[in-house]
C-alpha cells in the first residue's frame, strides 16, 4: 500500500453536473476515441480511478500557445476547459504562472493574480497545488536579466523571491520545484546561461533549497528536469548532485523527470531503474510534465497507429510511476491540444496531449485511466 502523505481526489466534484460535451472533432481516426468519448461518469475521471495517495494532475494553461494570434486566457474564460480540469485532476501545476517573469514582473512589485486564482481553484476543487519555479534559467524578466546587479544584490534578490513567493502559499503548496533545469544535457551545470549559478556559483543551488524550506517547512522541494527519464550522464548529474546535498544536510526532497517525450525516440525503457535508483537514496520521485509530441502526417490527422503509439507510452510512463514507492504524483504537460506548448517550439509536430482541441478523449487518456484502475485494483486486492 502507497503511503498517503495528502488530501486525495474528493468525489465530491461529482456535484458539479457537467452537461454533455457537444464538440465533435473534426476529423476521427480513431475507433477508440469515438467509442465513448463524452463519459463524464465518476468512473471515467483519471483522478477517482487512481491507487490512493496517487495524485494525477496537469498543467494549467498559461499562455504562449498560438503565438500569432491573441486568444483569450483558457483558465479565466473556457468553462469546458475548467470543468474538465476540475472532474479529472487532483493535482494542477501552473504552466507559467508562477514563474518569474509573471510573479515578479518588477523590481518591486511582485504579481499574484494569476497564481493565487490557481491555487483557490484547487482548494476549492480538492487539488494539492505543484509550485513551478524558484531557479530557472528561463522565463526571468528582463530587470532582472539586465540589470547590472552585484553578486549580493543577486543574492538578496532571489532570498527576497523565495521567501516572498514559497511564504506566501506556505501549507498549499506540496510539491515545489525549487531548481529547474539545472544541468545540460552533458551534466554540466549551466554556469553561462543561469544567472544564479553563473554569478553566484553552484552553491546557490544548495540556499534555494534552504530558503524554501525555511519559508514553508511542509512543501516538498524537488529538482525538476527534460532528458533525465534515463540513467544518462545528466540524470546522473542529479543523482550525484543529490547524495552531496544530503550528506550536507540541504533540503532536498524529491527529483522529478519531466518526461517532454516524442514517438520519433524510442520510450525511455530504463525510467522505472532511474527513479528507483533515486528513490533509494530517501527521495520522492515524480513525473512533472509528461506529453508525447508526434510529426503530424501533412493531413494534420495523426493515424491510428500513432495515436497507438502515444498511448503506449503515456501508459509506459504512469506504469513505470506507479511500480515506484515513493513516486506519488504523475502529472501530464496541459490534457488537450488546444493549449499545447509543442506546436509553437516543434514546428511540424503536434498532438502531443491526451485529449483533442474539441477536448475527444484520445486512447492515450483510456490507456492513463485503465493503468490506474489496474493499479487500484492491484493494491485493494
Ligand atoms: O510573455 C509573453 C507575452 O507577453 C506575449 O503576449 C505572448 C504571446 O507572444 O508570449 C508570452 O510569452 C510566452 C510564455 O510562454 C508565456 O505565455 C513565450 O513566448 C513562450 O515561449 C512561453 O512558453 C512556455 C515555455 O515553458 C517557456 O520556456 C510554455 O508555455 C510552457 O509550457 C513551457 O513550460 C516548460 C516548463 O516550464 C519547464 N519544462 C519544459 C516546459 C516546456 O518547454
Amino acid at each position: 500500500m502507497r503511503p498517503l502523505r495528502f488530501a486525495t481526489a474528493s468525489l465530491a466534484v461529482a456535484a458539479l453536473a457537467l452537461p454533455l460535451m457537444t464538440g465533435v472533432a473534426t476529423a476521427d481516426p480513431s475507433p477508440d476515441r469515438a467509442a465513448a468519448p463524452h463519459s463524464n461518469a465518476t468512473f471515467d475521471r483519471l483522478r477517482a480511478a487512481a491507487p490512493e495517495g496517487f495524485v494525477v494532475g496537469t498543467a494549467v494553461a498559461g499562455g504562449g500557445h498560438h503565438l500569432s494570434q491573441d486568444y483569450p486566457d483558457p483558465f479565466t474564460y473556457d468553462r469546458e476547459y475548467r470543468k474538465i480540469l476540475a472532474r479529472q485532476f487532483s493535482s494542477v501545476s501552473p504552466e507559467n504562472q508562477m514563474k518569474w517573469d509573471y510573479i515578479h514582473p518588477e523590481r518591486d512589485r511582485y504579481d499574484f493574480a494569476q497564481a493565487d486564482a490557481i491555487v483557490e481553484f484547487a482548494e476549492r476543487h480538492d487539488q494539492v497545488v505543484r509550485g513551478h519555479t524558484l531557479l530557472w534559467h528561463s522565463q526571468n524578466p528582463e530587470w532582472l536579466e539586465k540589470g547590472g546587479f552585484s553578486k549580493e544584490e543577486l543574492r538578496a534578490i532571489l532570498r527576497e523571491h523565495i521567501t516572498t513567493v514559497v511564504g506566501r502559499y506556505a501549507g498549499r503548496i506540496q510539491q515545489w520545484d525549487v531548481a529547474n533545469e539545472i544541468f545540460d544535457d552533458q551534466g554540466r551545470l549551466r554556469t553561462q546561461d543561469n544567472i544564479w549559478i553563473r554569478e553566484l556559483g553552484p552553491g546557490i543551488v544548495a540556499d534555494a533549497f534552504r530558503w524554501a524550506h525555511e519559508a514553508d517547512p511542509a512543501a516538498k522541494l524537488f529538482f525538476n528536469d527534460y532528458n533525465v527519464e534515463s540513467v544518462n550522464a545528466k540524470s546522473n548529474a542529479y543523482h550525484a548532485l543529490v547524495q552531496d546535498l544530503l550528506a550536507q544536510g540541504v533540503p532536498v526532497d524529491g527529483f522529478s523527470v519531466q518526461a517532454h517525450l516524442s514517438t520519433r525516440y524510442g520510450f525511455p525503457g530504463d525510467l522505472k531503474d532511474n527513479l528507483r535508483r533515486f528513490d533509494a537514496l530517501g527521495l520522492e520521485t515524480a513525473v512533472t510534465e509528461l506529453d508525447v509530441r508526434m510529426d503530424l502526417p501533412e493531413s494534420g490527422v495523426p493515424t491510428a497507429e500513432q495515436e497507438r503509439k502515444q498511448a503506449d507510452y503515456y501508459r509506459r510512463a504512469l506504469e513505470a510511476c506507479l511500480a515506484v514507492d515513493g513516486c506519488n504524483s504523475f502529472t501530464i504537460w496541459g490534457f488537450t491540444d488546444k493549449y499545447s506548448w509543442v506546436p509553437v517550439f516543434f514546428e511540424g509536430e503536434g498532438f502531443a496531449n491526451v485529449m483533442t482541441d474539441d477536448f475527444d478523449r484520445k486512447p492515450a487518456f483510456y490507456a492513463l485511466r485503465d493503468t490506474l484502475k489496474a493499479a487500484k485494483k492491484a493494491e485493494n486486492r
